[in-house]
């Protein structure tokens, strides 16, 4: 029997995939002249549009439930959109129920073991779909369904399904998500109809594996089913549910995401090592922090905006941007102290300056020619010695006065910052401390943030 079902559905399946419509009837040999399927549809009572078979539950006493057999099968996971926590799937499903009336023997019709009856000629079940976002809300019936001999109706069909799914992202890009397909009737209760599945769940997951199409960044896993073929209360309704586990494939997310985020920290890391050659150091750190916002910027179009339930991939991102940021600002730190180094000199520099130009400047004349010359320079270096036939022109004598105090004034600075390089250092030198203390810190948070994120990844996965 089972078997039985199977190789249908089977076929069911092989003739939908191949855009086949009709199940092949093999015409047994006539035992009754009339081979027309106007007898058989006058025999059933379906010549005329027949009230009794359209609104009635096809059973002769109302106490007796019928049972719907719905299989569904995943062709498809098309789309999972985790800001508006929707999963489309294209799913085939297979629905076949008992109508009492309906009844004939092969054997008297010319062997007719099938028959394609309009769906507004019979009653159907109202079956909908509990999780379904769409406003019509149930199963697309086609136009015909297919009524066996011994009164069986089944009828196949195929739809795209966007059905609302609480989307766990917590481990995002390495979740998995379990979705619910709820079918129920929307006007039946649990005494009258009934809800099973003719496959039990591994056949269904196998199959479902099998003949899945589109299966886009997901892999399905399994699917699982919660029927009820025994009415739990007279006033509930019974629930048919799918469970189907399916699970994101990462290595996209994972190359273009948390690879680069761990380049990004770990050449912010490296950029420790560059010279100390100010503005270099400080652009490339802005670069990289520009670098991690655009990759938040594309983590907000993809993830939903809930307070709860952080995905982990955002804290990770989050973590790097703060770390980071705060080496940025340990560098515009270090940055600062060896300016303020260098503006303290330059004040110095300047008191200094004005110090020496109080100076007045010796000035001794002599005679051009004169042996003593050489003597005199020797003996007194910080003196200028000018030749007395100048004196005659004094604009000649006032230019070379300025040119000499600027070589003094030149000469004077030169002699200054050697002995102010030693205040220098003190800022200079707590720059270095600071920035190797704070390498060193830097580099302890970045391998326990990184372990951190890992264990708590590792962890989910190995779940
Ligand atoms: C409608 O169908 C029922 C059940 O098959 C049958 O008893 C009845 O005669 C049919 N009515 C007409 C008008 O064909
Ligand atoms: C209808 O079904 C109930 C319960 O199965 C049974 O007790 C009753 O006799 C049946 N009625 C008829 C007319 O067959
Ligand atoms: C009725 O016939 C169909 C088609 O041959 C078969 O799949 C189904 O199992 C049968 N149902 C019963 C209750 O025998
Ligand atoms: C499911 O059905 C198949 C055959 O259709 C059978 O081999 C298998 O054992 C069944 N599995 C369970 C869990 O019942
Ligand atoms: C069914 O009814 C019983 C009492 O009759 C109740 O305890 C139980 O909760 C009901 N089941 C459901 C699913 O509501």
């Amino acid at each position: 029997m089972e078997a039985v079902r199977m190789t249908g559905l089977l076929l069911s399946v092989a003739c939908l995939m191949s855009h086949t419509t009709g199940v092949p009837s093999t015409p047994s040999t006539p035992s009754s002249s009339d081979c027309t399927y106007m007898s058989l549809l006058n025999h059933l009572g379906l010549i005329n549009t027949n009230v009794t078979l359209q609104a009635i539950r096809p059973v002769k006493n109302w106490t007796t439930s019928t049972i719907v057999w719905l299989d569904m099968l995943i062709f498809g996971i098309l789309e999972v959109d985790e800001k508006l926590q929707t999963v489309t799937n294209h799913i085939w499903l297979s629905i076949s129920w008992e109508n009492e009336f309906l009844a004939w023997n092969p054997a008297d019709f010319c062997g007719i073991s099938m028959i394609s009856v309009l769906r507004s000629n019979l009653w159907l079940p109202d079956i909908g779909i509990q999780e379904d976002t769409t406003d019509t809300s149930s199963v697309h019936v086609g136009q015909f369904v297919n009524v066996y001999p011994n009164g069986t109706i089944r009828t196949e069909l195929r739809q795209k399904l966007t059905y609302t799914c609480q989307l766990n992202l917590l481990m995002f890009p390495f979740d998995r998500q379990n979705c619910k397909i709820t079918f129920l009737s929307h006007s039946a209760n649990s005494n009258t109809l009934l809800l099973g599945t003719l496959f039990n769940d591994t056949k269904l997951s196998t199959l479902s594996d099998r003949i899945v199409i589109t299966r886009g960044e997901w892999s399905l896993i399994d699917i699982q089913t919660k029927y009820c073929l025994i009415s739990p209360n007279h006033t509930d309704k019974c629930k048919l549910t799918y469970e189907v586990c399916f699970e994101r494939k990462p290595l996209l997310y994972v190359i273009n995401f948390i690879i680069p985020l761990f380049y990004l920290l770990i050449l912010d890391l490296t950029s420790f090592f560059i010279s100390e050659a100010r503005g270099e150091k400080m652009s490339f750190k802005i670069t990289i922090l520009l670098s991690i916002s655009v990759l938040l910027l594309i983590l907000k179009d993809l993830l939903p905006s809930t307070e709860d339930n952080l995905p982990h991939i955002a804290s990770y991102c989050i973590g790097i941007f703060a770390l980071v940021g705060i080496s940025v600002l340990e560098s515009m730190l270090v940055t600062f102290l060896v300016d303020l180094d260098n503006y303290c000199g330059a004040i110095k520099n300047q008191k200094e300056e004005e110090e020496e130009e109080d100076h007045p400047l010796e000035v001794e004349y002599f005679k051009s020619g004169s042996m003593e010359l050489d003597e005199k320079v020797q003996e007194n270096p910080g003196k200028v010695f000018l030749p007395l036939e100048a004196l005659s022109d004094h604009d000649v004598l006032k230019k070379i006065l300025e040119e000499v105090r600027g070589f003094r004034r030149t000469s004077g600075k030169k002699k200054k910052t050697t002995t102010t390089k030693k205040k220098k250092k003190t800022y200079k030198h707590l720059a270095e401390v600071l920035d190797h203390l704070f390498f060193f810190f830097y580099f302890v948070t970045v391998t326990v943030f990184l372990i951190y994120m890992y264990m708590i990844w590792m962890r989910n996965l190995l779940d």
